[in-house]
């Protein structure tokens, strides 16, 4: 079963991390693949794979077409170039999946501090364009040619912080819930020309910078049947081929929580 043969997707932050894993199962669910990362190299900096480019040649020995495009989503003339590249060499953007951003301020580590009350302004700024800038940018450059063609799907990436208050990783907690609630408002443009729009949010994931920036708990990297535990990436990758598939095709607006049921409230 191949449902999404013949369909382009464009996966930002995809050269490492959950965006590789996402775009690995986009292909083999059959679509070709935009790769992109913010530069050749991004995707080394955790051992992952040499560099953007080996990686679309790895997995496109695999079977459907792999294209690495590369720049900073924060950066509206790169958006527009890497958008217009990846479509004169793959076709028609027709799933989009946000994935690239982080908690990354403005120096390029974890801002510090990082309280409601006590953040610097140029961390929380970086951490917005990495996060929701970048996402508005990207769907910006691509959803108006899906309504045109009147077929979509656009999965965007938040985090379980979007979803309750959090006294650390301000400018990363507030900028994730607004990704999810763009999402919400995208779908509500796109309702009418069979774009679909959704959000995903990941509770902790076990990816190699996850486990290169923290001391992880043993008992949560075990992976028996307790859900009390860290995601694998293939477990987020999954819930994205199910919004990408033709399985949610009456599914717009929503977000789903993909944490082992560590945050259970309504919204
Ligand atoms: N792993 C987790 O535990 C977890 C949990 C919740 C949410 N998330 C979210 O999932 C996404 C992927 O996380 P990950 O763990 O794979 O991290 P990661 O750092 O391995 O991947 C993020 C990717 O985005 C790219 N990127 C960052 N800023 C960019 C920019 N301005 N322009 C272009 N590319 C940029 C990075 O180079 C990298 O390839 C992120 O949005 C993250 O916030 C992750």
């Amino acid at each position: 079963m191949r449902p999404l043969k013949g369909k382009v997707a464009f996966v930002t932050g995809s050269g490492r991390g959950l965006g590789r894993t996402i775009a690995e199962r986009l292909m083999a669910m059959g679509a070709d693949v935009a790769l992109h990362d913010i530069s050749e190299e991004a995707p080394a900096r955790f051992g992952e794979v040499a560099s953007l480019s080996a990686l679309a040649e790895e997995l496109t020995s695999n079977g459907a077409r792999a294209v690495a495009v590369t720049g900073d989503i924060s950066d509206n003339a790169a958006v527009e170039q890497m958008v217009a590249a990846a479509q004169a060499r793959l076709g028609p953007i027709s799933i989009l999946v946000n994935c690239a951003g982080g908690d990354i301020g403005a120096s390029g580590d974890k801002p510090n501090p990082s309280t409601p009350t006590q953040f610097k302004l140029e961390d929380v700024q970086a951490v917005l364009n990495r996060n929701l800038i970048g996402t508005m940018l990207m769907c910006r450059a691509v959803a108006p040619g899906m309504a045109e063609r009147n077929e979509g799907a656009v999965i965007n990436i938040g985090s379980i912080l979007a979803h309750q208050g959090s006294a650390i990783e301000i400018g990363y907690a507030c900028a994730k819930a607004a990704v999810v609630h763009y999402s919400r408002c995208l779908a509500m443009e796109m309702r009418g020309h069979g774009v679909r729009v959704n959000a995903i949010s990941p509770g902790p994931a076990k990816t190699a910078r996850f486990l290169a920036t923290r001391s992880t708990d043993p008992v949560m990297m075990e992976e028996g049947p307790s859900l009390d535990r860290y995601a694998t990436p293939a477990e987020i990758a999954d819930a994205v081929g199910f919004l990408a598939g033709p399985d949610s095709r009456f599914v717009s607006g929503q977000v789903i929580r993909v944490d082992g049921a560590a945050g259970l409230y309504a919204a």
